[in-house]
């Protein structure tokens, strides 16, 4: 089945927060925020601001009728600064005016006078100043600080990885309309309709019962709305209480990449140590986190970076601490593979360190250390269903890696000022929230007296094409043609307690809740069936519209299946509720088994390098991928190149930076740059691995969201290799991304200053 948003999409007819009707009177709402990124609040003046016609309220702290605090972990943000202020972007007012643009020329009449306190931007700073978000975190298994002694062979360093802006096409943004009797109701651009539901209700101090949040799609989160797009849509919301008019509130773009937490850049520190016969015996890590100036999600970013610390590897000893380090950057949040890819860069730089130093080819390494069915997860979870050796082999039997090796040192020899380098990246990902009670979903089916159906889930459609399989879902399980479903909105009156669109498992929770719900449906109408034709209801089936019995056609159709079902007075709405079974975990023992299944691929990156300017093409990846049993190849190919760029776009050319100062410097869309059609690699291929697939998850086609993401990191090292075949004392540093510049240095450095 057809992604059924793209025509919608092509043709500018899909309905995006901005394409919303206005109700007469909306009013438009722009934040003012902190100029200075720490420091106290000595005053502000806004009576220029506010006596400019069409201002028509600035709104602070001091009119927040219930708490004024959003934070979801931690109770520990503002929003709106009393104080102190923390970041460069912080909001401190809302100025709600006639018209943005009103607003926009308020906000620069605004003084304010900020006594400025010191500034920290790096981690490890934030770290030795116990500026901490939460207590570290240790994952351990096995002993390592008694194998080092059996080890042949010892490495350490430090490894880094930056921020990622998410850059989703539609800004952030709500629009908030007042109701009877004090209710509202928010439009909003959000991955977790509830948490705006939550926080808006706290803000306000109301019933979350007197708030609806309401989504019909968004124009991308990756994360960045998973927790971010709440301040906005309690602003507006706040902004209808006291006005008791429609506003909207939508970040421009410069605003959004100011004021906005990203993915977190990491510091680490690695000790690898190898046996004689190079099985990894003990890998101990160090993660400082730069979790900006409050926690937002990132003690539960830094779990999953521990999750997936140790990445496809079997590794027996194993100890890895984890940091989550106060700044004073925005809150940096959830980002597509959420902590994982953070993870995974630092064991693969020990693997790429371990192999130089050996002479070896990281791949060779990689291979023999693979994880395999029954090895222990540093987490306590047992690995089962492990598809990484199988998927080694495909990539080999498919691609001939030998080959590929072979031609690449040719080449080498063969051209001074071109170098080619490839790279194996193989991913292991686990699929559930780390936080078990996240993992629960629900669906609200209606079957009109007509036949046709109307789906409501707690899903929401970022892209990925989550609404196509939920119709997928419904349509097969009631047999009849897609065109008979509607998805519905995602919406907190019918559908109430969600957990976020995130961790991948939107299709599998969503889905596994909306097939309960199908299912009952049927085994109603069946019952409904077998006492019309006096058979058992076993003997029932739905195909294509039409009742069958004992594999007879009958001349009832599922129209009038459905109405006789209802004539009998038959319930013809379900309301299915999923619990992932099996997971948990014991954050005591730091053990459990969190995951439902893992996902499993591997991706083989080549890369051609021009040794005088720096620059490099990308000829092709390669990727071998479980898919389990696709429900939908397109939809699901289209994530695996979508995450592969933007995990490309992360290793090698977004180029996030702040000052010492605290302001984001990378803050326009021509200082920071991500993949184009010319940086994407000239060839993708995707080999499906054919497997039974697994059961936890959604028609056996497992979760496909993040993974992919995690082949790009595969693109940091396949420059590293190329630059080592040019400049033989060159130094890998470990410090992504891999910008033209950084090749430029490592194709002629070391240079003294470094
Ligand atoms: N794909 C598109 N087109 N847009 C997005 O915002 N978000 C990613 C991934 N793929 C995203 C996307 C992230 S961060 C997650 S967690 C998953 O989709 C969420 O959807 P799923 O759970 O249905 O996979
Ligand atoms: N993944 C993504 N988002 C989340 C998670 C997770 O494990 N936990 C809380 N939010
Ligand atoms: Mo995705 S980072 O779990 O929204």
């Amino acid at each position: 089945m057809k992604n059924i948003d793209s025509k919608g999409h092509v043709t500018g007819k899909s309905i995006y927060l901005d394409d919303i009707p206005l109700i007469q009177g909306t009013r438009f709402g722009v934040v003012f925020d902190s100029p200075v990124a720490h420091g106290t609040i000595e005053s502000i003046n806004y009576s220029k601001a506010r006596a400019i016609p069409g201002v028509i309220k600035i709104i602070t702290h001091e009119d927040i009728p219930g708490q004024n605090q959003i934070g979801g972990i931690i109770p520990d943000e503002q929003l709106f600064a009393s104080k102190e202020v923390h970041f460069v972007g912080q909001p401190i007012a809302l100025i709600i005016a006639e018209s943005d643009q009103i607003a926009f020329a308020a906000r620069k009449l605004i003084k304010i006078e900020i006594s400025k306190n010191d500034v920290i931007v790096d981690p490890r700073e934030a770290q030795q100043k116990d500026q901490l978000i939460i207590p570290p975190r240790t994952f351990e298994l096995g002993d390592t600080k008694n194998s080092w002694e059996n080890c042949a062979h010892i490495f350490e360093g430090q490894a880094d990885s930056n921020g990622q802006e998410h850059l989703y096409i539609e800004t952030q943004g709500a629009y908030a309309v007042p109701l009877e009797n004090g209710h509202i109701r928010i439009s909003s651009s959000t991955q977790g309709p509830t948490a705006v539901q939550r926080i808006t209700a706290r803000v306000l101090g109301v019933g979350m019962h007197k708030i609806e949040v309401d989504v019909v799609r968004i124009g991308g989160g990756f994360g960045g709305k998973e927790d971010q797009a709440t301040p906005w849509a309690v602003m507006a919301a706040l902004g209808v209480s006291i006005l008791n008019s429609p506003v909207k509130v939508v970040l421009s773009r410069l605003d959004d990449m100011r004021m906005t937490g990203k993915r977190h850049p990491y510091s680490s520190d690695y000790k690898i140590g190898l046996s004689k016969d190079l099985k990894i015996l003990a890998y101990e890590t160090t993660f400082y986190q730069n979790a900006g100036a409050s926690a937002d999600l990132s003690p539960a970013v830094m779990v999953r970076t521990l999750f997936h610390g140790t990445n496809s590897y079997f590794i027996p000893n194993v100890k890895m601490t984890a940091y989550s380090c106060k700044t004073n950057l925005p809150p940096n949040t959830a980002f597509r593979g959420f902590g994982g890819p953070q993870g995974m860069f630092v064991i693969e730089s020990a693997l790429s360190h371990a192999a130089k130093e050996l002479s070896i080819s990281t791949h060779e390494l990689q291979k023999i250390n693979l994880l395999k069915d029954g090895n222990e997860f540093p987490y306590g979870q047992i690995a089962d269903g492990v598809e990484l050796n199988s998927i080694w082999r495909k990539m080999e039997s498919k691609f001939d890696i030998k080959t590929i090796e072979k031609e690449i040192n040719d080449f080498n020899a063969n051209h001074s000022d071109m170098k080619k380098g490839f790279s194996l990246m193989p991913v292991t990902f686990g699929i559930s929230f780390t936080k078990t009670p996240m993992n629960q979903a629900r669906a609200l089916v209606h079957i009109y007296t007509d036949g046709s159906v109307g789906v409501t889930t707690g899903a929401v459609e970022m892209g990925q094409g989550v609404n196509t399989k939920m119709l997928q879902i419904a349509a097969q399980i009631f047999s009849i043609t897609p065109k008979r479903v509607k998805l519905e909105s995602t919406n907190t009156t019918r559908v109430a307690n969600t957990s976020p669109s995130a961790a991948s498992s939107t299709a599998d929770l969503n889905g596994k809740a909306l097939e309960k719900a199908c299912n009952a449906l049927m085994d109603r109408l069946k019952i409904c069936a077998a006492d019309h034709f006096n058979v058992s209801s076993h003997d029932v089936a739905v195909k294509d519209g039409v009742v069958y019995t004992n594999e007879n056609q009958t001349d009832l159709t599922w129209d009038q299946l459905v109405m006789m079902a209802f004539l009998k007075r038959i319930c013809l709405t379900e309301n299915g509720h999923y619990a992932t079974p099996k997971i948990n975990f014991d954050m005591d023992k730091e053990k459990g088994h969190p995951f439902a299944y893992h996902v499993y691929g591997l991706a083989l990156t080549q890369v051609t390098l021009d040794c005088i300017r720096g620059t490099y093409d990308f000829d092709s990846v390669k990727i071998v991928h479980d898919f389990g049993k696709t429900m939908n190849p397109s939809v699901d190919f289209g994530q695996i190149e979508g995450g592969l760029i933007q995990g490309m776009g992360w290793m090698t050319m977004e180029d996030l930076q702040y000052n010492n100062e605290g302001q984001l410097m990378s803050n326009t869309l021509s200082t920071y740059k991500i993949p184009d059609i010319y940086s994407v690699p000239k060839t993708v291929t995707i080999e499906p691995l054919d497997t039974d697939g697994n059961d936890m998850a959604i028609l056996k086609s497992k979760a496909v969201g993040e993974p992919p993401l995690m082949y790009g990191i595969g693109a940091y090292f396949a420059i590293d290799n190329a630059i080592k075949s040019f400049n033989p004392i060159f130094n890998s540093t470990f410090d992504a991304p891999f910008t033209h510049e950084k090749v430029l240095m490592g194709l002629y450095g070391p240079f003294d200053s470094e």
